[in-house]
């Protein structure tokens, strides 16, 4: 299949695959690394726009960017018009390249305030909120939902009509319910419907765990790009189209590299927590990967974890080719 790149507006993405955002994860470290690694676009983690529009520093902190990951999209959530159209001001000023509106999150602290997948229910309101912030921007802006609120109530495709006419420039697709949450089986009849039901973008979205997956979701859906969440994380290769290397190696390395983007963009009091969330993925499945997890978590300071990441790339095993590896025992998480 050929690729082609991904148009939203005037942003011209070279790779249609692009990380999606997740909270507690896609911070500035992480959406360079998935950059290095091939991200088309990386999207940050949902900011509130009460936070922003009350200059509120730890959410006027999420919005910390660099040159070198553009093109990034910037997340906002909430249920106001007004108050949405102004974080979309605010946000404007600073050198983003999109804006996305979430639609879809199912946690009930955003839904019970009427804003993420709640939205869905009011698809007029929704509409109200994207031509707000259309009005207060000029970048293109993107609308992420998932398939409906349950699944007696799937509005996807009349959901993806509106977000277009109030003005969207592409839209995401996780193809799930609200009601779903995270289980269940991803619908990707519901993407191709909402691609046959609207001319800008389509990027679907849920479960794909490799490239080739990717891939067939487009092939199959004819959407036009592809958002990799969970997949990517201690998995950073995932948006290179060459097979990646299972090589323990690669994988240290690119810890390495993800703590150094920590140690360059993060305030030092927070770097620990930053790379413990991140930091067991890269070692899934890997011999003793278990242990060097452990080792990680009981560490107390950031230096700590990076010297273990430097002793363990001098470790012989480490530098073993796949086959010698297989034979070994691994961890099945
Ligand atoms: C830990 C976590 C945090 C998430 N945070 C967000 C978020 O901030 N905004 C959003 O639109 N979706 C969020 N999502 C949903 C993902 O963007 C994505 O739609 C979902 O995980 C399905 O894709 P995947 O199977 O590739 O992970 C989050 C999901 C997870 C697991």
């Amino acid at each position: 299949m050929k690729i082609k790149p991904l148009q939203i507006g005037s942003l011209i993405i070279d790779n249609p695959f692009v990380l999606a955002p997740l909270a507690g994860y896609t911070d500035l470290p992480f959406r360079l690394l998935c950059r290095e690694y091939g991200a088309g676009l990386v999207f940050s983690e949902m900011i509130s726009c009460h936070g922003l529009s009350y200059h509120q520093q730890k959410t006027c902190d999420m919005l910390k960017s660099t040159p070198q990951e553009r093109p990034v999209a910037i997340q906002l959530f909430g249920s106001e018009p007004a108050v949405m159209g102004k974080a979309a001001a605010l946000i404007s000023r600073e050198p983003i390249d999109c804006i996305d509106l979430n639609m879809g999150c199912p946690v009930k602290k955003v839904t019970k305030k009427g804003a993420g997948a709640a939205l869905m229910k009011s698809p007029e309101l929704a509409a109200g909120i994207i031509r707000a912030v259309c009005a207060n921007t000029d970048k293109p802006v993107t609308v992420k939902f998932r398939s409906g609120w349950t699944h007696q109530s799937k509005n996807a495709p009349e959901f993806a009509q509106m977000a277009e006419e109030a003005g969207a420039s592409a839209v995401t697709i996780h193809a799930r319910t609200w009601s779903d949450g995270f289980s269940g089986t991803v619908d990707w009849d519901i993407i191709a419907a909402v691609k046959r039901k609207i001319s800008i973008p389509v990027i679907g979205n849920g479960d794909i765990l490799s490239y080739e997956q990717g891939l067939a979701m487009m092939e199959k859906t004819g959407c036009d790009g592809v958002m990799i969440g969970r997949a990517t994380l201690g998995n950073p290769w995932i948006f290179q189209q060459e097979k990646p290397s299972p090589d323990p190696r690669i994988r240290l390395i690119a810890l390495k590299r993800h703590l150094q983007l920590i140690a360059d963009f993060c305030d030092p009091q927070w770097a620990l927590s930053k790379i413990r969330s991140h930091a067991g993925k890269y070692f899934k499945g890997l011999p003793h990967g278990a242990s060097i997890r452990n080792d990680i978590y009981q560490a107390t300071e950031f230096s700590q974890v990076r010297e273990l990441v430097d002793m363990l790339l001098q470790e012989p095993s480490f530098a073993q080719e796949p086959e010698e590896q297989g034979k070994q025992q691994t961890d099945n998480d």
